[in-house]
């Protein structure tokens, strides 16, 4: 079959069109997500440089992969001393860097003494070993999960992402049922309150729980991918609630905005709730494949065996977690995240663009949701989709996540400077979007969602 680029890449420098093409014929579709042609040579702090030398500021931290910003001395220098000397390659040998990690992160994440934890590759193994096991446990019950929720592109983390299967990306799962994520921007029946997106989402939940036994509900503190839509304040309580008054798990899916990025350690702290399950990924590692689930030994100590990934638990990538989990709090990122979150968010609250319908966050964690009409709140997904592919021509990397909402997830070391170079940028991108010009035919050639 003949293969042809996509639209635009005569606009690059000659070595990253290059590469882009090379990219283009050799990775496979199947694991490619893309809104513009950024071809990289490398990466520092929040900078990405394209390959010819053009320099971006990052609003992306790779899907919060590279949460302290890409080359973080601490995390080389961790790495680069593990891989000198490693204790073994994980699975069958006992190494000390690994254990070291489980224990702190036991210290770090509340819950009772006693709780083991799964050290894994990728946000997906961890959320899908959290499901796998609870599925173990109690193999006749229900699991609830969300709609539009991301949890994974494995197994049974992928046929409880919303994303996924109304994709069609993964049959749906008999046993899991997706109600709604709450959503104070758009709640359900006209109620103009951000309780009612709450109540209407909590009491989908109790009627589940009055016709079905349910074993778990898994939920991300904020709902990212899907849009990235903040619940009411209390909806992790209420839920937390829920869940223990009919003997369920509370499964908490901090892989992608957790370790600090909402400005305290645990997003889930926000609302004060000690989820039974808890899913790390993305950060942990800083870019070096580790996940982490953690939770009861009667859960997660079972079937012994059976998740037997060969290098999982191997101390080079132990070492990278632990140097991010000692910088996390020796450079008090918590905080950072959530002061520079309050300048970012106040910045863009102050552009006069007419499709920008909410700007919303907590700490490093932002989307701007773009609407055709204020009023109607309408979606605009060409609109976001042609800001996104307009920013990476002015020079900031920005995704776009739930159609029409620019996702802002930079690394937490972002400077003051960069922000608000950030936040002209995408106000110029979003009116040159407004104003059409980049033609859809440039944008729709990169795949999107
Ligand atoms: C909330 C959440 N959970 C799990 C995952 C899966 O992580 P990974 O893609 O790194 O395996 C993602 C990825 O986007 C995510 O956003």
């Amino acid at each position: 079959m003949i293969s042809t680029f996509p639209e635009g890449l005569e606009q690059l420098s000659p070595e990253a069109s290059s590469l882009y093409k090379r990219d283009h014929l050799a990775i496979a579709g199947i694991e490619k997500l893309r809104f513009f042609p950024l071809a990289l040579e490398s990466a520092r702090g929040s900078t990405l440089v394209e390959a010819g030398g053009r320099e971006l500021i990052d609003l992306t931290s790779t899907w919060t992969a590279a949460g302290l910003g890409y080359g973080h001395p601490k995390v080389t220098e961790a790495v680069t001393k593990a891989l000198q000397s490693p204790a073994g390659m994980g699975l069958s040998l006992v190494n000390p860097e690994v254990v070291a990690l489980a224990e702190e992160l036991l210290e770090i994440v509340p819950g009772p003494v006693g709780r083991k934890v799964y050290i894994g590759h990728s946000g997906s193994d961890a959320c899908d070993v959290a499901l796998r096991a609870v599925r173990f446990a109690f193999p006749e019950k229900h699991m609830i999960a969300f709609r539009h929720s991301y949890h994974g592109g494995l197994g049974l983390a992928l046929g409880a992402s919303g994303v996924h299967v109304e994709a069609g990306n993964s049959s749906p799962d008999p046993k899991v049922i997706f109600v709604d994520f709450p959503n104070p921007y758009r709640p359900k029946d006209h109620d103009p309150s951000a309780l009612g997106s709450m109540e209407h989402s909590l009491s989908q939940i109790r009627l589940e729980f009055e016709t079905k036994q349910i074993s778990c509900v898994i939920v991300e503190p904020i709902l990212d991918d899907g849009g990235l839509v903040i619940p009411p304040s209390g909806f992790l309580k209420e839920l937390e609630a829920v869940c223990h008054k009919n003997g369920a798990l509370l499964v908490c899916d901090e892989v992608k905005v957790g370790l600090g990025r909402t400005g305290l350690l645990h997003a889930f702290q926000h609302d004060g709730v000690t989820p039974d399950i808890t899913c790390f990924g993305k950060s942990l590692g800083n870019g070096i494949p580790i996940s982490a689930t953690i939770g009861p030994p009667e859960i997660l100590d079972h079937p012994t065996a059976a998740t037997l990934l060969t290098t999982a638990g191997n101390p080079i990538s132990a070492s990278a977690a632990r140097a991010v989990l000692k910088t996390i709090k020796d450079e008090e990122l918590p905080a950072r995240a959530d002061e520079a979150g309050k300048r970012f968010i106040a910045g863009l609250k102050q552009l006069s663009c007419n499709t920008v319908g909410e700007v919303r966050g907590k700490g490093l964690a932002i989307g701007v949701e773009l609407v055709s009409d204020r009023y109607d709140k309408t979606p605009a997904p060409a609109v976001a989709a042609a800001t996104s592919y307009r920013a990476f021509q002015l020079g900031v990397a920005v995704f776009c996540v739930g159609s029409n909402v620019l996702e802002i997830t930079p690394p937490l070391v972002i400077t003051d400077a960069e922000i608000d170079r950030a936040i002209d940028i995408l106000g110029q991108a979003i009116s040159d979007a407004e104003h059409g010009l980049v033609p859809p035919e440039i944008f729709q050639s990169y795949t999107g969602w």
